[in-house]
């Protein structure tokens, strides 16, 4: 598969794992290309944590599912009947979760490039986070990022220390089939922009926009 292959393929996903756990090998090959992310500075400030145990994603899982209903609470009813029927995780059927931590430490106090944009550092974190999925799809695996957790207890349930942060759960396991379609799309909750509205030419313009904030 080439890169635009991959780029295109590419889904984020929360129903279609199959139950079966990804291979070891596999995995590290995909470890390997998120390892082989750009940094700034070379600071190459993440860490994985690979998540198997049942209880750990049980417990993760009972989180998120309440973090979730906290959300739809607040939410307009049109929008919560819109939420009700997108799964936002797939965390105990993938059998295997990634976490993500970033450590602003990593690199020491003057990392080369970061010192006029401080938020180089996390988006290094990031980058590996986007290897990962890449290389993972590439695999036919299948990755479903979580966001919907209070860091504290992620943080708590993995043993991570207080300086880092914690940024992505990713669910890893073979797939049935990557969706074509993002279920958000799918779900009628938000489309994707078109490129024509993200290009600009010379000088930042909004004249374009097609959807508003
Ligand atoms: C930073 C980040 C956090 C996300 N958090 C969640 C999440 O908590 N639950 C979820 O279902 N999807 C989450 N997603 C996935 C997005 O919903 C998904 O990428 C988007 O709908 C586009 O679909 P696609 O990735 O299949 O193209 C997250 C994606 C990113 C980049």
């Amino acid at each position: 598969m080439n890169v635009y292959e991959a780029i295109e393929r590419r889904r984020d996903v929360r129903t279609e794992f199959t139950g079966e756990v990804v291979d070891d090998a596999v995995l590290t090959r995909v470890l390997g290309a998120a390892h082989r992310a750009p940094s700034v500075g070379m600071s190459q400030p993440w860490d994985f944590v690979v998540v198997r145990d049942p209880a750990t994603l049980a417990a993760f899982a009972d989180h998120v599912a309440q973090e979730r209903e906290a959300y739809a609470a607040e939410l307009p009813p049109e929008r919560a009947e819109r939420l009700a029927p997108i799964t936002v995780e797939g965390v105990r059927r993938a059998g295997t979760g990634v976490v993500v931590t970033h450590d602003p430490d990593r690199g020491g106090p003057q990392v080369l490039g970061r010192r006029t944009v401080p938020g180089t550092g996390l988006a290094s974190t990031y980058l590996a986070v986007q290897n990962l999925w890449l290389a993972a799809t590439a695999e036919g695996l299948g990755v479903g990022w979580v966001s919907f957790y209070r860091e504290e207890r992620l943080r708590a349930l993995v043993g991570a220390p207080a300086r880092v942060q914690v940024v992505a759960w990713l669910c890893v396991g073979p797939v049935t089939s990557l969706a074509e379609v993002p279920d958000l799309e799918r779900h009628h909750w938000r489309s994707r922009r078109p490129l024509a509205d993200a290009v600009h030419t010379e000088r930042w313009s909004d004249q374009h926009e097609s959807e508003g904030a």
